[in-house]
């Protein structure tokens, strides 16, 4: 069976200054270098699937200055058809990274908040059954994205990034697989510890399949009794941009696949690691064939 993936979320336009320190309140901070790329947490991760060997489609929706975007994941094999385009600004988001590769990131939703009710369900009619449905939270009507997922069978996969109030209203009962990472997880949970969160976050969703990355400690995983902890490879961090979404394209792609939680986890674990050696958003996920090398 030939299971697809659609990834209903952002495209955005990200301009990385590289900064000594992260501007502080009332400072004026002149960047060291300024670099344009290609991001937004939904097509980050339709990249890493694709680059994963994922049979993923992206929706979502482009701003008159974005269709580069929408280029560049059909460059990279993935379905753009419900890529819609519109007429006002794209996203973008404005991050600061560090010298430590550190980043704090400002976001402008822009064209990924225009999305109809109708342009999700007419992309929904091209899944079945038993195929995956991937978001985040950088989109408008999430929500209803949920819900629909579940009413037609798919397994609904959702990572609550950035995470906002409104996150607490959805409906997460209907989520099959949660991916979070320590400041959402907490948030979820109204916990102030993440472990404690995780514990939760188990009883709260019993029949979710639930991962938590916890950064360069690696991940922790929940599901059905199951546990699982997997350390992070030590690297040399650059830029930590993507290195979540890489995780979960990896991941997703790899159980896709019919491999085991430990083994999805591990080559997840790798993907990121290589991410957080470059610079950049989609520029630093890997190929599948580099990560099969480490
Ligand atoms: O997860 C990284 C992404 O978050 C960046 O590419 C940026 O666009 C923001 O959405």
């Amino acid at each position: 069976m030939n299971v697809k993936i659609l990834n209903y979320g952002s495209l955005n336009i990200d301009y990385v200054y590289k900064v000594s320190h992260f501007v502080k309140p009332g400072e004026t901070l002149a960047s060291a270098s300024l670099e344009t790329f290609s991001g937004g947490k939904g097509a980050n991760q339709s990249t890493a699937l694709a680059r994963a060997g994922a049979n993923v489609s992206h929706g979502g929706k482009v701003g008159k200055d974005g269709l580069f975007l929408k280029e560049k994941l059909q460059k990279d094999n993935a379905n753009a058809t419900h890529i819609q385009e519109s007429s006002s600004t794209n996203g973008h988001a404005c991050i600061q990274v560090d010298e430590k590769g550190q980043n704090a990131i400002i976001l402008f939703p822009g064209s990924n908040k225009e999305i109809t009710k109708e342009e999700i369900d007419n992309a929904l009619k091209d899944f079945n059954k038993g195929d995956y449905l991937l978001l985040q939270n950088e989109i408008n009507l999430v929500e209803y994205l949920i819900e629909e997922g579940h009413k037609r069978d798919l397994i609904v996969c959702l990572n609550p990034a950035p995470m906002g109030k409104e996150v607490l209203s959805y409906p997460l009962h209907l989520v099959d697989c949660l991916i979070v990472n320590e400041t959402e997880a907490k948030a979820l949970a109204h916990k102030k510890d993440y472990k404690e969160a995780l514990d939760a976050l188990e009883k709260l969703y019993p029949k979710t399949e639930l991962i938590l990355t916890i950064g360069d400690e690696g991940v922790l995983y929940r599901y059905n009794g199951q546990k699982i902890s997997v350390a992070a490879h030590q690297v040399t961090v650059v830029d930590t941009t993507g290195a979540g979404d890489t995780f979960i394209g990896y991941y997703l792609a790899a159980k896709i696949e019919g491999q085991d939680a430990q083994k999805c986890l591990e080559f997840a674990t790798k993907a990121s690691a290589l991410c957080v050696s470059k610079q950049g958003a989609q520029e630093s996920i890997p190929t599948k064939d580099e990560v099969l090398k480490i």
